[in-house]
């Protein structure tokens, strides 16, 4: 029955970690998969998290199963933090939110949720988009189509040819669109495109389908998640994928969420029953661990705080990564403009990096993905100099 199967391809991220880890050289750098690391390198473990974890501790609580769609106290905290506390969809009880393994296993709850109501329906996602996005809705059963989105030449957001082909959707399609710094380009768009955007997705009849990985490394939290907000108030039927996995450097405790949102809080209701199903057929119910630090950092005000504050300076660092790559760059490459980098938004840059180019950084050491997307939130003030160094030579 195995005989015949065919190795699969690497994962075109978490691949490169793999790589990266089997690399014998210490001084090895990944700038491959989307992580926050400190300037020592490290990935931080947050004071609010440790603080969250204390308190946890010290309830020595038993570990039960967690409903199937986990734990009410976070899923209320997720509402919360991505609809507005003051949201009407929360007052009304129009959104449902369910705990999920990341933000990953959020995206497949709605995939296979939507598969099941939806079959017929295709997705959108924007040209380039996630690595992961194709395949996980292919998974789910979509036909996965792109949408107009990155202008090479520009190193910013066509926004024209993406408006075109929003209009362009047949009704019902499932749009997936990046509420906040687009992985991988690090192009979002501005608030007036956003209207533009919005108005046609109600328009045309589209399901967004926000996935929102990043909240917090853009602008802010609040800003981050204005678009949430904004198409919530629409009354179109919406989907969110949220994750804390980088805002709250959890990525191995697998938090996120799922929120949908619904005409009614009757429909509400029935969505919520419907989802709980496909979490019950997939692995029954979301872990504690993660869950419980979440909604205990964001319900305590003095851990809220120092969270936020947290965020800030995760944000205030990778903006300051990427002033010094642009400098450091004007000065080791001076033929070359990479001012963009500055402008994008989060974790990433597209850096306009070939193919090539990246599997020549690799045989130094330094791992990037092949599409040309580096994570701004691995620089550090030792290792940038190797960074630029080793671009500067392979430009
Ligand atoms: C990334 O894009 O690198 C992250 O979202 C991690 C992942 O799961 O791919």
């Amino acid at each position: 029955v195995f005989s015949a199967i065919e190795m699969a391809p690497r994962d075109p991220i978490l691949g490169i970690t793999e790589a990266f880890n089997a690399d014998t050289n210490p001084a090895k750098i990944n700038l491959g998969v989307g992580v926050y690391y400190d300037d020592n390198g490290k990935v931080p473990l947050l004071k609010c998290v440790e603080k969250a974890e204390a308190i946890l501790i010290e309830q020595h609580a038993p570990r039960t199963y967690l409903p199937i769609e986990g734990l009410a106290a976070y899923d209320k905290a997720v509402q919360e933090l991505v609809f507005g506390a003051d949201s009407a969809v929360i007052q009304e009880k129009r959104a449902v939110t369910v705990q999920a393994l990341g933000g990953t296993g959020a995206l497949k709850l709605g995939a296979d949720f939507l598969k099941r109501f939806s079959p017929d329906s295709e997705v959108y996602i924007s040209n380039p988009s996630w690595e992961n996005h194709r395949a996980l809705f292919e998974s789910a059963g979509f036909k996965v189509n792109n949408y107009a989105y990155y202008d090479e030449t520009t190193h910013g957001v066509n926004f024209a040819a993406m408006l075109a082909a929003l209009k362009a959707m047949p009704r019902g399609a499932i749009v997936v669109l990046h509420a906040c710094c687009h992985n991988p380009t690090g192009a979002d768009l501005t608030q007036s495109q956003w209207d533009e955007v919005i108005a046609a997705v109600v328009a045309g009849g589209l399901v967004p389908f926000l996935d929102m990985a990043y909240q917090g490394f853009g602008a802010g939290i609040a800003e981050d998640g204005a678009v949430v907000r904004r198409f919530a108030a629409t009354g179109v039927a919406l989907l969110v994928s949220n994750s804390f996995s980088k805002s709250f450097s959890l990525y191995g405790e697998r938090v996120g969420a799922l929120s949908v949102v619904a005409a009614s809080a009757e429909e509400a209701s029935r969505l919520l029953s419907q989802l709980k199903r496909v979490v019950r057929t997939n692995y029954s119910n979301p872990p504690v661990h993660g869950g419980k630090v979440v909604a205990t950092a964001l319900a305590t005000p003095e851990l809220r705080q120092m969270w936020e504050d947290e965020l800030a300076g995760m944000r205030v660092r990778i903006k300051e990564m990427r002033e010094a790559f642009v400098q450091k760059l004007k000065a080791k490459a001076p033929g070359h403009d990479f001012d963009f980098v500055r402008e994008q938004v989060g974790m990433f840059s597209y850096s306009g990096l070939s193919k090539e180019q990246v599997a020549k950084l690799r045989e130094q050491s330094i791992y990037a993905v092949d599409t040309g997307r580096i994570c701004v939130a691995a620089l550090n003030s030792k290792n940038i100099d190797t960074v630029v160094d080793a671009i500067a030579k392979v430009l």
